[in-house]
Formats: structure tokens, sequence, C-alpha cells
């Protein structure tokens, strides 16, 4: 097939040189499998970026964006508004873990996080607690791009080109622990301790009236599927009462079916003030992202401004775009006709023994899961960190499996739908390229 130019379009957190000297182009994509340029069938281990959890060309959701195209293409989200937008959030509102019932969408993760930051720090002053302003967010978060988010966001990497950031931010430490947790089936036993640290150190340092948040993931993806300790998240929840903190989660990719539950919140029993998700809101066919909160935090804002002012002053040009929201509505009612969230805690224990199954493949230090989601972990060549797992990466793909990498740590988050035989096929193809790899 005749490639296009490739020099204009500068890629995203992409090695631009070295796609460009051999490029890995997708084409098509049906169900589990994407189809490259040359033909050949792509079994998808990645849901495209973890966002497609339903499987690709799902016919109930292209429908729905084909016939959203040809009667509203687009409407002005500021004092103005179309239907959708108002069904599209009750439908999240009534799936949403019990209590989160206020919808404020957006594009992306990206602008979920920033725009959860804001709704924090807003919160405590329009109830006249203006001096809480601070966030805490975590070692190896990720959360989005965006100057709010790598602020509080902990990826090394994605901060030191950017050496500015909210000047109201610290940082819990990261609660990967392999001396005490490698190999690790689901939630690992050690480290519920360090949420501590948000008590012993951080309220301690900052003052609990200076600190409007705590932001993290649930379970960190992008920075190498770090699963919660046991009993972690609650104390931090026991933590963030005691002192008037509001807890964020980023359930990015933790939300819609990813941890073998619908929500991570309900997963771990752990209830947050705010919530941000994006990514499978809309199974990936149309950017959009969404911060959910507890009701008592929406009406604060309501009850704080005159009747015809703005309560809120944030939004986007494309919030609850008309195409974002009829693919939300589709997505949102196939995950229950379907009942895919349960399909995933159903498929998790295969899951689980197959991603264990490598345990004893070469430069394997650690397998970790949950859900439909695996991390391994490799040791590093001396001095070139991740360069192992990139090559992982690629001989995945000529064997025709598309994976993530972060770091050396493969991340595995196949679409929901897939099949047990699927599961077999794609850690035999991980288990082949690692043993493949120098
Ligand atoms: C937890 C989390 N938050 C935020 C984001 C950013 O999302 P986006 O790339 O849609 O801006 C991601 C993306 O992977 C994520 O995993």
């Amino acid at each position: 097939m005749n490639r296009p130019a490739m020099d204009a379009y500068w890629m995203p957190f992409t090695a631009n040189r070295h796609f460009k000297s051999a490029p890995r182009m997708l084409v098509k994509a049906d169900g589990m499998y994407y189809t490259d340029d040359a033909g050949r069938q792509i079994l998808d281990g990645s849901a495209g970026l973890w966002c497609v959890n339903a499987g690709h060309n799902r016919k109930p959701i292209v429908e729905a964006v084909q016939q959203q195209i040809a009667t509203l293409d687009y409407a002005p989200p500021f004092q103005m508004a179309h239907p959708k937008a108002f069904e599209a959030a009750e439908k999240l509102a009534a799936m949403a873990p019990q209590g989160l019932d206020r919808v404020f969408f957006v594009n992306s993760g990206s602008e979920a996080a920033d725009t959860a930051l804001k709704i924090a720090q807003a919160y405590h002053r329009v109830r006249g607690d203006a001096a809480r302003v601070k966030l805490i967010g975590r070692e190896r978060g990720y959360h989005g791009v965006n100057y709010g988010g790598i602020s509080v966001g902990g990826m090394a990497g994605n901060r030191k080109h950017f050496p500015v950031s909210l000047p109201t931010v610290d940082h819990l430490s990261h609660t990967h622990d392999l001396a005490r947790n490698a190999f690790s089936r689901g939630e690992p036993e050690h480290g519920a301790e360090l949420a501590d640290e948000l008590e012993q150190r951080i309220v301690t340092l900052h003052d609990p009236s200076t600190i409007a948040a705590v932001i993290v993931e649930p379970m960190a993806g992008s920075t190498g599927v770090l699963i919660p300790p046991k009993g972690y998240l609650k104390r931090l929840r026991e933590i963030c009462d005691k002192y008037g903190i509001l807890l964020i989660f980023d359930e990015v990719i933790t939300g819609f079916g990813r941890l073998g539950a619908d929500w991570a919140a309900n997963k771990f029993d752990v209830l947050p003030d705010i919530l941000t998700c994006a990514k499978g809101l809309t199974n990936g066919v149309v950017p959009m992202g969404a911060v959910l909160t507890k009701r008592e935090i929406h009406d604060a804002f309501m009850a704080a401004a005159p009747e015809r002012a703005v309560e809120f002053p944030h939004g986007y040009t494309y919030s609850a775009h008309p195409l974002a929201c009829a693919a939300a509505i589709a997505t949102l009612d196939l995950y229950q006709d379907e009942r895919l969230f349960q399909a995933s805690a159903a498929k998790s224990q295969v899951f689980e023994d197959a991603a264990h199954a490598l345990r004893s493949t070469r430069h394997v230090k650690d397998i970790r899961n949950l859900g439909l989601v695996a991390g391994i972990e490799l040791e590093s060549r001396t001095g070139a960190p991740g360069q192992r797992a990139f090559d992982v990466f690629l001989k995945c793909w000529e064997k025709g499996a598309l994976v993530r990498f972060t770091g050396d740590i493969i991340a595995v988050s196949p679409p929901l739908i897939i099949s047990e035989a699927e599961i077999q096929q794609l850690f035999g193809i991980i288990d082949y390229a690692i043993n493949a790899t120098a």
C-alpha cells in the first residue's frame, strides 16, 4: 500500500524518527482486531489506548454517531444545550458509583483532571473556605498532560521538560514495592500504611486547613499497572474525611469495567468526592471525558452565585458535543445490554492465570494483575531503561498483537469482549516476544 508523506505530522508520545523509519499503520478495526496497511490482522491487547472496552466497530455506536451527525452536528454548550447532553449525563449518573450524580462534560482525561482540580479548589472557596488551595498528587501518578495534571502527576519524564508546576502542590509516595509484593495476584498484601503519609507528613507540614484535595488513580495505569495495596484507598478516604480534604479518583483507565467491576470505587468500596473518566465513556469513538461530583459539591456552587450568574466559570467549546453524547449514550447502553462489566469479572481468573504463566519467562521480574489488566515488568538493560520493553512491543507487533509499554513494563488491557482463546493467544505472543528479545 502507498504510504502518505510523513513529514508534517508531529506524533504525540512517539519516537517520531524511529516510527517514520518503520511505520506501524492501522487502517481498519473490527471486534478484537486491527488490520494494518499490509492487510495483517493485529490482536488488540490494549483496547486501543485503554479505551475501546466494547471492542471495535460496534454497530449501535457507529449508527448512533452517524445518525447524530446528520441531525445536529454541533450545538454551543454555553448558555445553550441539546437534549442528548442531558440524556448522556443522566445515564452516566445512573450508572456511576452511588452518590456521584452531577456530571460536567469535557473532551479528554487531561481536561477531566484539570477540571476536577478546579472544581475542588473553587468548591472550598464558594463555601467560604478559600485558604484550601493545595492539591496533593502521588509519585508515579498520571493525570494527563495539561498543567494541572502534570503538576499533581508524578511521571518524572513528563515533567522535566516543563519545569513549572502549580505552586500549591505536594505528592504522596507511590505504592510500588516489588521487594514485598512481587508476583501478587490481585491486590498486593503490603503497603496500606503508605497512606498514613498523608496524615503524618503532608497534613502536618501544610496544615489541613490549606489542603483542597488529594487526587490519585485507584490503580495507576500509565506508569505501569500499579495495583493499590489492600486497605490503602480506604485509609486515604479516612484521613481525607478526618481533615475535610476532598478525595478525587482519576478513573480514566479504571472506569467502565477494566478492573472486573464497573468502577474502581465500587471494586474497592471507597467512594471519592469527585471522579474523572474518559476513554471508555464513548468506547474511544469520539473524544469525551467527564467529571462526576457528589451532589453537595454541585449544590454549593448553585447556592453561592446570584440567580442569573454563571456559577462555575469553566467549560470547553466541545463540552457535551452532540457526537460525543450520542456515542456515550450508545456505549453505556451497550455495556449494560451485553453485561460487559460482569464479563470482565468472569474472565479475570483465566486472564490472571495466563498472565502469571509467564512467571519463569526470562527477563520477567514481576507480574501483577486485576480484572482485565496486567503488568509484566522486565529487568532493564544496563544503561538503557525502557529499551527491552520497546523491543518486546515491536516483536509483539511483528507477531500480530498490540500491547502497551511504559519504561520496562508491558501493560496488557484488551477489550472486555476478548475470548478465552484470545487471552491465551495474546499472552502466547507476549511470551514469544519476551523470549525473542535480548
Ligand atoms: C489516569 C489517567 N488520567 C488522565 C489521562 C489523560 O487522558 P487523555 O489522554 O484523554 O487526555 C490518562 C490517559 O491515559 C490516564 O490514564
